[in-house]
């Protein structure tokens, strides 16, 4: 404990340089006097001095949907995660919500029939996410449904946005594309649109169609600073998106290398009308996360990509990790760089362990 006397000695130095209008000498605070490891010697100790903690409210667990019943399909590079149809969704919506997760998002496989160059599936109220939402709506309310806003998973080519003759996403004509989706999934239920296609103006182009058409609590999640990465491999093969992309998405996805950029994104998504906003993909990007809190405080979120999950996962099954306490290490970073809640496919298994530890 420190002495009392000790305090003062240190705040009356601090006084008279302050006065004096010079910084106050060095505090001889150094060792012995000071052994971080005193607060660590023990488990009850640790726990009272710990800064971050993570709950399940601080999960969101992204959900594959596929078409038919009682149909479950493993992902090949996703060990444990399956594309469910939508009567499995649903159970599995419904035991996120008792195990006390805030949120899921959902991701439709769409069938290669219907994949086209302009993404009209995108556009049908029919369509696999939008019943899928409407079911899980109906059968558990008190979740929130998330729903990405890009054309990845309706388009032939695999892109984000429409692509003009030459070949390049057209920004313009995809955010008109983009709007109809949002007010369509807006339509279906979704409570939290979540534009991930990085197109320029498209948070604004959403929430003024919102506006007008009277969707005006609908949340917006944006995926402010997403970059052109090699994560996404596995999720491409989730949503059967990547077997057919042309190229890459280096033309509308950030390059790795600039951290800047990221805030700028951030802050004119903002200004557009995003309630929150996204960094991803995760664990490689920790300084963005941390800027970005630091920047704008806004709700700021991380999303644990399918190649993190992938790896993790992979190293684990070796058994060159200790799966449990990886997973529950990479998911406190996030939350101790700023991040207020975490896209992670491990959020039911890590939810469960929580809670018991409860
Ligand atoms: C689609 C989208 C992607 C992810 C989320 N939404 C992939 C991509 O941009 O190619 C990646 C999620 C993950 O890797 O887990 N725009």
């Amino acid at each position: 404990m420190a002495s009392p006397s000790k305090d003062k000695t240190v705040s009356l130095r601090t006084e008279r340089a302050k006065r004096a209008g010079t910084t106050p000498p060095a505090l001889k605070s150094g060792y012995p006097a000071t052994r971080l490891r005193r607060n660590r010697r023990a488990d009850w100790s640790r726990r009272l001095v710990r800064e971050t903690a993570l709950t399940p409210d601080d999960l969101i667990w992204p959900l594959f949907v596929i078409d038919g019943e009682r149909a479950r399909s493993e992902i090949e590079s996703m060990p444990g995660v399956a594309r469910l149809s939508i009567d499995l969704a649903v159970r599995a919506a419904e035991d996120a919500a008792v195990i006390g997760l805030p949120a899921i998002a959902l991701f439709p496989n769409t069938e290669p029939g219907l994949r086209d160059e302009a993404a009209s599936q995108a556009f049908n109220p029919g369509n696999l996410v939008c019943r899928a939402v409407r079911a899980i709506k109906q059968a558990v309310p008190e979740i929130g449904i998330i729903c990405d806003v890009a054309l990845d998973p309706y388009t032939s080519h695999g892109h984000d946005g429409l692509l003009d003759e030459d070949g390049t996403v057209d920004n313009d004509r995809t955010l008109q594309a983009l709007i109809t989706q949002a007010l369509v999934q807006a339509e279906a239920g979704c409570d939290i649109l979540a534009p991930s296609d990085m197109m320029d103006g498209r948070v604004g182009a959403i929430r003024a169609a919102l506006e007008e058409n009277g969707f005006t609590d609908t949340q917006i999640l944006s995926y402010a600073a997403k970059y052109a990465s090699a994560y996404y491999g596995p999720f491409r093969d989730a949503v059967g998106s990547g077997v057919q992309l042309r190229g890459d998405k280096k033309t509308y996805q950030m390059d790795p290398a600039n951290g800047d950029e990221a805030l700028r994104e951030v802050a004119l998504d903002i200004s557009e009308g995003a309630d929150m906003v996204m960094v991803k993909p995760g664990i490689a990007y920790l300084d963005i996360v941390w800027r970005v809190k630091e920047a704008f405080n806004l709700p700021t979120f991380v999303y644990q990509t399918s190649g993190e999950y992938a790896m993790l996962t992979a190293a684990a099954e070796r058994g060159w990790l200790d799966r449990d306490r990886v997973i529950l290490e990479n998911l406190l970073a996030f939350k101790r760089a700023g991040a207020d809640a975490i896209f992670t496919y491990f959020a039911p298994e890590v939810a469960r362990r929580l809670k018991d530890e409860f």
